[in-house]
C-alpha cells in the first residue's frame, strides 16, 4: 500500500509518497509566501497551504497506482493561529510560530498569571510565538475579528479539515498552544478562561496516529483516490520529524535543522525543568518529550546565501572553511528574535570579531558556528536536567550539509547519526498514516522497522576541545548585547 506523509513547513509545503516497507517513491514540494507586515511579525495564508497542498498531492500522485494509496499524515509548522468564521471561512492571515509581536501579551501571562500558574495548568509558560498570547493579542487588537472566532486551528488541522471536513488536532501539536494540559492531555479549562476561549471553539484531541476519519468524497474526486483513504491526526513538525527519524521511546534525541532548530529528546515519561526553559510537550508515539527550539537555523544561512552575499551555491561557499575551531568571528543567530532559552522577541542577529583580515568565508563559518552553539544551549539546558545525551539524529534542510554536521558533533560533543532519509516530518507523517491504517501496532514498531542510520559523524577529541573554548566565548556575547537589543528595536 501507500501512503503519504504531508510536511506542511513555513517556506514550502512537502509532499512523500511511500511504501509500507518503507521505501520513498517520490518527494514533491511547493512554495508560498511568507509575509512580515512589521519587524518580528511573521503571517501566512492558510488558502495558500491549502492550494498549494492540493496541487503538491496532484504532482506526487501523478504517476502511481492511485488505488493502492491508503493513508494520508502531517508533520505541520507549530502553534500557527488560524481561526475560522462560522462558516468556516478564515478571518484572518495565520500569525506563526516565528512571529514576536505578542510581547505584552506574554508579560501579562507570565508575570501577572505568573509563569508557576501557566506551567501548573500547562506545564510550559509562555513565548511570543505560542498560540494563546496570539488569541489574546487579537482579542486587545483586533476585538472585531476576535468576535467572529467560531474555530480556533492550527496549520496541519486546516489542511486535515478541508481534506476531511473534521475539525481535528492531536496532542503533540495541542501542546504547543498554552490552552493544553500536556501530562492529562486534555484541553486546559483554566487556561481557556484567562484567553477567553470557549472550548467548543477548539478542535477535538486524537493521538497522532489515530484516524480522524475519511477524504471527503469530492476531495478522493479531485486526486482521484479512493473515498476510504484515511487521514490521521498526524502531529507538530518537530513531532513528526522525531516519528521519521526514529526518535521515540526514552531518551533519544534528534537535531532539526529546518527554517527552526530543535533539539529535541523522547521521553516515556511527563517532565518539566525547573525555569521551563525547554518546552514540555507530548509525543506523536503517545508519550512525551522535551524541547529547545531556536528560530532562526537553517534560515540563517540561507538569509547569508541567498540575500547578503548573493549566491544559491552552499555547497561551493562552505569548501573554502577550511579553519574549524579557529575562527575569531562569532554570529548570534537570532534573525527573528530568539526562543529557547534567551526567551527574547528583541534579541537580534549579530557578528562580532571581524578584522581586516577576516573572509567571506570566516563570515559564512560563523553562521554555521552560531546556530551550532544555539543549539548548544538548549542541550545544556538538558545535562543540567541530569539528562544524558551521547548521541542524535538529525534531520532538515541544513543535515544536507556534511560540515554542518561535523561542526554539529564537535560544538555539542556528541555522535551524529545520520539517516537514509533527511524527510524527518513528512516521513513521519506516513508513518504515522501507516499506524492508523494497522500497516504498525505501534509508532515504536513503524520507526524499528523503516528508519535507518546509515553513517555516524563522530566528535574528534582535540576539535571539540577547541569549540568547548569557543562556546565558553560565544556564551558571555548575548548577556553583553542584551540591553543593547532593548535599545535598537
Ligand atoms: C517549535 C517551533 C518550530 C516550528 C517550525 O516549537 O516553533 O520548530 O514548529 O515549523
Amino acid at each position: 500500500m501507500l501512503y503519504v506523509g504531508i510536511d506542511l513547513g513555513t517556506s514550502a509545503v512537502k509532499l512523500l509518497l511511500m511504501t509500507e516497507k518503507g521505501e520513498i517513491q517520490k518527494v514533491v514540494s511547493r512554495e508560498y509566501p511568507l509575509i512580515f507586515p512589521n519587524p518580528g511579525w511573521s503571517e501566512q495564508k492558510p488558502e495558500d497551504w491549502y492550494t498549494q497542498t492540493m496541487d503538491g498531492l496532484k504532482e506526487l500522485l501523478s504517476e502511481c497506482d492511485k488505488s493502492q494509496v491508503a493513508g494520508i499524515s502531517f508533520g505541520g509548522q507549530m502553534h500557527g493561529l488560524v481561526i475560522l468564521d462560522e462558516n468556516d471561512e478564515v478571518i484572518r492571515p495565520a500569525i506563526l510560530w516565528n512571529d514576536g509581536r505578542t510581547y505584552e501579551e506574554c508579560n501579562y501571562l507570565n508575570d501577572v498569571i505568573g509563569k508557576e500558574t501557566l506551567s501548573k495548568y500547562t506545564a510550559n509558560i509562555s513565548f511570543t510565538g505560542f498560540t494563546a498570547p496570539k488569541i489574546l493579542w487579537v482579542k486587545n487588537k483586533e476585538p472585531e475579528n476576535f468576535a467572529r472566532i467560531k474555530k480556533i486551528m492550527l496549520p496541519k488541522d486546516y489542511i486535515a479539515y478541508k481534506l476531511t471536513g473534521v475539525h481535528c488536532t492531536d496532542a503533540s501539536d495541542a501542546s504547543g498552544m498554552l490552552l493544553f494540559d500536556v501530562k492529562n492531555r486534555c484541553w486546559s479549562k483554566e487556561m481557556c478562561e484567562i484567553c477567553g476561549v470557549k472550548e467548543e471553539q477548539l478542535a477535538k484531541v486524537y493521538e497522532s496516529y489515530e484516524a480522524v476519519g475519511t477524504v471527503l468524497p469530492e476531495i478522493a474526486k479531485e486526486l482521484g483516490i479512493r473515498e476510504d483513504v484515511k487521514v490521521a491526526a498526524g502531529a507538530g513538525d518537530n513531532a513528526a520529524a522525531a516519528v521519521g527519524t526514529g526518535t521515540v521511546g526514552d531518551g533519544m534525541c534528534n537535531i532539526s535543522l529546518g527554517t527552526s532548530g530543535t533539539v529535541f529528546i523522547s521521553s516515556n515519561k511527563f517532565g518539566v525543568d525547573k525555569f521551563n526553559a525547554l518546552h514540555s510537550f507530548a509525543h506523536a508515539d503517545g508519550h512525551y518529550h522535551l524541547m529547545g527550539c531556536m528560530l532562526s537555523a537553517a534560515s540563517c544561512n540561507k538569509w547569508w546565501m541567498d540575500e547578503i552575499i548573493g549566491t544559491k551555491d552552499y555547497a561551493g561557499e562552505q569548501k573554502d572553511i577550511t579553519k574549524l575551531g579557529e575562527n575569531k568571528v562569532f554570529f548570534l543567530p537570532y534573525l527573528m528574535g530568539e526562543r529557547s532559552p534567551h526567551n527574547n522577541p528583541n534579541a537580534r542577529g549579530t557578528f562580532i570579531g571581524m578584522t581586516m583580515d577576516t573572509t567571506r568565508a570566516d563570515m559564512t563559518q560563523a553562521v554555521l558556528e552560531g546556530v551550532a552553539f544555539a543549539l548548544r544551549d538548549s542541550l545544556e539546558v538538558a545535562k543540567e536536567l541530569g539528562i544524558k545525551i551521547e548521541r542524535t539524529k538529525i534531520c532538515g534542510g541544513g543535515a544536507k550539509s556534511p560540515l554542518w554536521k561535523k561542526i554539529i558533533a564537535n560544538v555539542l560533543n556528541i555522535k551524529v547519526d545520520v539517516l537514509e532519509s533527511e524527510e524527518g516530518p513528512g516521513m513521519g507523517g506516513a508513518m504515522l498514516a501507516m499506524v492508523a491504517c494497522g500497516e504498525y501496532a505501534t509508532v515504536e514498531e513503524a520507526a524499528e522497522k523503516l528508519v535507518k542510520v546509515v553513517d555516524t559523524v563522530e566528535p574528534e577529541q582535540e576539535l571539540a576541545d577547541k569549540y568547548e573554548a569557543r562556546y565558553q566565548q560565544f556564551k558571555q556575547i548575548y548577556p553583553a548585547c542584551k540591553a543593547l537589543f532593548d535599545v535598537i528595536v
